[in-house]
């Protein structure tokens, strides 16, 4: 940690509860790497505090702050303005204070695709089949859309499916039993269930009707490898890890508080891994 002056940038995170964040890890070794007069730090807020806090925060002359679990939809409705990815994600997870403003974005969406290109996986390839209908599913399945392919969530809980496609415009439902044999449709699939998790069943899922030419994303990071993932390289397909969709989510925020561009690569990949290891 840097010895700070008295004109410290200053960000952090908002989370009920906030201690399982690796995102002050994140934003510490780009601050660090950077040489960034600023600090970036977790914010345990109740969520009955949140709006107070976070005004506080403000007034405190904070540049902004991350928010997650339980409070991305409250920062949707506290913010005085919210542009075109919060709006298709229905929450945001970035909030940039200006004159007074609060101004949130969603990144996750973004943080996805730069992921997938990373891994030389292009977004726009064809149909992306997208499982899960949570928070995660909905950011991952607006902003591929956004990129004009056609995209089908497919969710365990049908009425969960239907409520996100209502939400967002141009979105297709397919059932959950169908989600091996539309595979072979499919340029992309994706993992946005919390299945493959540790501690969570893996996904039952048959790659040996996938199109070769599929590629499988996993949102999951717990484990970097996960049961999916090792399958899909077992069929010979691309695999692309989640951890790099945490990692590329927080640029935006970044740039925005400390005014640097920070760089996603292998350094800042085995920080966080290692960090992960240790649970
Ligand atoms: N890489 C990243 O940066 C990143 C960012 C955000 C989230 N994530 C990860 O993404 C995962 C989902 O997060 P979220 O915030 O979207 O969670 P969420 O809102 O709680 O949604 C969980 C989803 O998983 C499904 N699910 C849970 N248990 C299931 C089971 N046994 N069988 C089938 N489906 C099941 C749920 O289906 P139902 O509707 O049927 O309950 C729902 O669609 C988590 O593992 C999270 O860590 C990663």
């Amino acid at each position: 940690m840097p010895i700070l002056t008295g004109h410290a940038r200053l960000a952090g995170i908002i989370g009920w509860p906030v201690a399982h964040s690796r995102s002050p890890r994140l934003h510490g070794f780009w601050l660090e790497q950077y040489g960034i007069d600023g600090a970036y730090v977790p914010l345990a807020i109740r969520p009955d505090r949140f709006a107070t806090a976070v005004r506080g925060l403000m007034e405190a002359g904070f540049a902004g702050a991350n928010v997650t679990i339980p409070h991305k939809r409250a920062a949707f409705a506290l913010c005085d303005s919210v542009d075109a990815s919060a709006r298709r994600a229905g929450a945001v997870n970035t909030m940039v204070f200006r004159d007074g403003q609060i101004a949130g974005s969603n990144t996750d969406g973004w943080g996805f695709l730069a992921n997938l290109r990373a891994h030389g996986v292009d977004p726009e390839a064809g149909p992306a089949l997208v499982l899960g209908a949570g928070g995660a599913a909905r950011a991952v399945a607006a902003g591929l859309l956004e990129t004009g392919i056609r995209v089908t969530i497919a969710n365990r809980t049908p009425e969960h499916a239907q409520a996100l496609a209502h939400d967002v415009p141009g979105l297709r439902v397919l059932g959950w039993d169908s989600r091996s044999e539309a595979l072979a449709d499919h340029a992309l699939l994706v993992n946005a269930t919390s299945l493959g998790m540790q501690g969570h069943p893996p996904l039952e899922l048959d790659l040996s009707r996938a199109s070769p030419r599929l590629a499988v994303a996993d949102i999951v990071y717990v484990p970097l490898e996960t049961p999916l993932l090792a399958a899909a390289a077992a069929h010979g397909l691309r695999a692309v890890e989640g951890l790099g969709m945490l990692l590329y989510q927080a640029v935006p925020g970044f740039r925005a508080w400390f005014g640097v561009e920070p760089r996603v690569d292998e350094a800042l990949r085995r920080f966080i891994a290692a960090d992960l290891l240790q649970g």
